[in-house]
């Protein structure tokens, strides 16, 4: 089968395409034919950074394809399944034609969504879920979500509308600012200057800006940029982690109406260097997909 591996870190040339031999599926483990995966920031990190799991690596978090092996009871020949394989520490990358999991990570996938749109949900999905969590929002409050046009961003600001929270919302440009109010957002600018002072109950920082003069004083502040924290008593970083049940409370929403995903570009696997570089370049109004 082919995956993209990287021999060494560096830049969009480190990845390769090539063929390995393919995964066995084991006892409580799964076999998915991949369809397709996302880019995500922590992808082109582990390529270009020092850090992940020992060289050469099978890339990829993301993972959206059909059964094709099963040594679970949980899961059958031919089912539609979604998943999030925490790479950087578990070395299982998803950029991979085929790919073994544990029972445990896999969840079947959006009836509503072809398989190429449900690749979008795992990572960024489990990530707002998970840093939405840590605030214990309520109904009625204000949150400011930075980054709002982003995969983590978007779909923050469409969960907290959801949970009955007020939502605004920081972009990088004033492009971005319809897209995020068309997801719910009430106020959006690209100008923290823009922003009202001690005005939010919490932000959820996805951007790694400082915006801490529009937070009220004891509100909630979680990150999940690369920055620093604030100096803001309580602040917290959130760091993904693997969950089946949080992707299948977000398919839920999704098989609803309540959740949308959105795409800006496919590429086939074998243009996985034009995608990080498209990916990188940023600016984008939605996930950029592997297609395999
Ligand atoms: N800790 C964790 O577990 C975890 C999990 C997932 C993601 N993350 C991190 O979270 C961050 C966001 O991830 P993502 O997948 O949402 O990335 P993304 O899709 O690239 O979104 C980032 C968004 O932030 C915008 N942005 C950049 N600088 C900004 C600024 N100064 N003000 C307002 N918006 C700004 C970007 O706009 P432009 O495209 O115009 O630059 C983009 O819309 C990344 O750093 C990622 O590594 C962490």
């Amino acid at each position: 089968m082919r995956a993209v591996q990287i021999d060494v870190h560096g830049g969009p040339e480190a990845l390769v395409v090539r063929e390995v031999p393919d995964p066995q599926c084991g006892e409580g483990q799964v076999l998915v034919r991949t369809v397709a995966s996302t880019l995500n920031p922590v992808d082109w990190k582990t390529r270009a950074w020092d850090v992940g799991p020992a060289l050469p690596a099978t890339l990829g978090w993301d993972l959206a394809g059909v059964v094709v092996a099963s040594g679970s009871p949980e899961f059958a020949v031919g089912d539609r399944v979604i998943a999030m394989s925490a790479q950087v520490a578990t070395g299982r990358g998803t950029w991979a034609e085929l790919v073994a999991l544990p029972e445990h990570l896999l969840t079947p996938a959006p009836k509503s969504l072809a398989l190429v749109e449900a690749a979008t949900l795992p990572l960024a999905g489990t990530t707002a879920v998970q840093a939405l969590d840590k605030l214990r929002l309520q109904r009625g409050d204000r949150l400011l979500v930075t980054g709002a046009a982003g995969a983590v961003g978007g779909l923050a600001v469409q969960l907290a509308r959801q949970a009955g929270v007020e939502v605004d919302g920081l972009v990088s440009r004033p492009e971005h600012v319809e897209p995020v109010r068309e997801l719910g957002a009430g106020t959006v600018t690209h100008l923290v200057s823009d922003l009202p002072e001690r005005a939010y109950d919490a932000v959820f920082d996805t951007a790694g800006v400082d915006v801490t003069a529009a937070l009220v004083e004891g509100g909630g502040y979680v990150s999940v940029s690369d920055e620093p924290l604030p100096d803001v008593p309580g602040a917290a970083k959130s760091y993904v982690q693997e969950s089946a049940k949080d992707l299948a409370a977000l398919v839920e929403l999704v098989d609803a109406g309540r959740l949308r995903v959105r795409v800006a570009e496919y590429h086939p696997v074998s243009e996985v260097r034009t995608a990080h570089e498209r990916f990188e370049a940023g600016g984008l109004s939605g996930k950029v997909v592997l297609l395999f």
